[in-house]
């Protein structure tokens, strides 16, 4: 009796108004807006390439952004559910079951953080159609986006989490949900990177804070792309800032950083090569490198 995460099947981001983020993720990045198969109108659906899904989440009472959340799709759900009713963590939703028969549970680990848990998407057939402000409807015609940006994200290549206790959320990520602990690729040993069954990754991140000008910047979603200099030079024509890189990790894969048009961090990567890394961790996530603690 365990739970397998497999991949991350959506992430949530909180924003203000889909009318100006939807020229930051529709136009310029190139996702697809695709049906909402919840009922709430305040959220828009759209997706990557390789169907990982983005859902833009405006305030549902118009005043107070909600906190982004990260949906994780399990090997079984049935199981994961009786696991986290056993497991005394915060804030457990009851079970929830979308238009296409995706269901859904959420929970809180140890420092606040919304974590979702899924079935497949898709699993029943819909008929539902969205408009290009992705606002969805039982009938109709259905908006296919057009947008000719050369930006193509291929998927979440990971997520980043802030963390302050690294030890009690162990019990969470390491122990509750199984995902594999790997030696981190970068400097300094303040990340936990932990990977998932096809390779997708949840970045925990302890203190410090990273304080800019926007506030602490360890939540972020990593989108993930093959040409990073054409995505670069893409949103740099679009008059989006780079706010740090083209760096490059210590397992090849480079990165750099933007904020949408709300602040929230997005970090445009490739997938780096990690297979044979000479750097060993150990449980708790701590990297070294020809026996020296990073
Ligand atoms: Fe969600
Ligand atoms: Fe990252």
């Amino acid at each position: 009796m365990s739970i397998t995460l497999k991949t991350i099947n959506h992430v949530g981001i909180p924003i203000w108004d889909r009318r100006v983020s939807l020229k930051f993720y529709r136009d310029i990045l190139g996702l697809k807006v695709i049906p909402s198969m919840v009922d709430s109108p305040n959220i828009v659906w759209t997706r990557t390439n390789d169907g990982t899904m983005v859902h833009l989440i405006e305030p549902a009472d118009g005043e107070n952004l909600v906190d982004p959340h990260t949906a994780f799709e399990v090997e079984d759900f049935d199981e994961t559910v009786k696991i986290l009713r056993s497991s005394g963590y915060p804030e457990l939703s009851d079970t929830g079951e979308r238009h296409d028969g995706q269901k859904c549970i959420f929970v809180n680990d140890s420092d606040g953080n919304r974590l979702e848990f899924t079935t497949a998407s898709g699993l029943k057939e819909s008929k539902r159609v969205v408009d290009a402000l992705g606002y969805t409807s039982e009938s109709g015609k259905n908006f296919v986006s057009n947008s000719n940006t050369v930006i193509d994200i291929l998927t979440v290549n990971h997520v980043g989490i802030p963390i302050n206790d690294r030890f009690e959320c162990m019990r969470m990520y390491r122990d509750l949900l199984n995902v594999k602990i790997i030696p981190h690729q970068i400097d300094g040993n303040t990340l936990v990177w932990t990977e998932m069954v096809d390779g997708s990754m949840i970045h925990l991140i302890a203190p410090p804070k990273s304080i800019g000008p926007r506030g602490d910047g360890r939540q972020h979603v990593a989108f993930e792309v093959d040409d990073i200099e054409r995505a670069a030079e893409a949103l740099v024509n679009a008059d989006v800032e780079i706010v740090e890189g083209i760096g490059t990790r210590h397992d090849g894969q480079q990165f750099f950083f933007v904020y949408d048009p709300d602040g929230n961090r997005l970090e445009i990567a490739t997938r780096g090569n990690h297979s044979n890394t000479r750097r060993m961790v150990d449980e708790n996530g701590y990297t070294s490198e020809n026996s020296i603690l990073l």
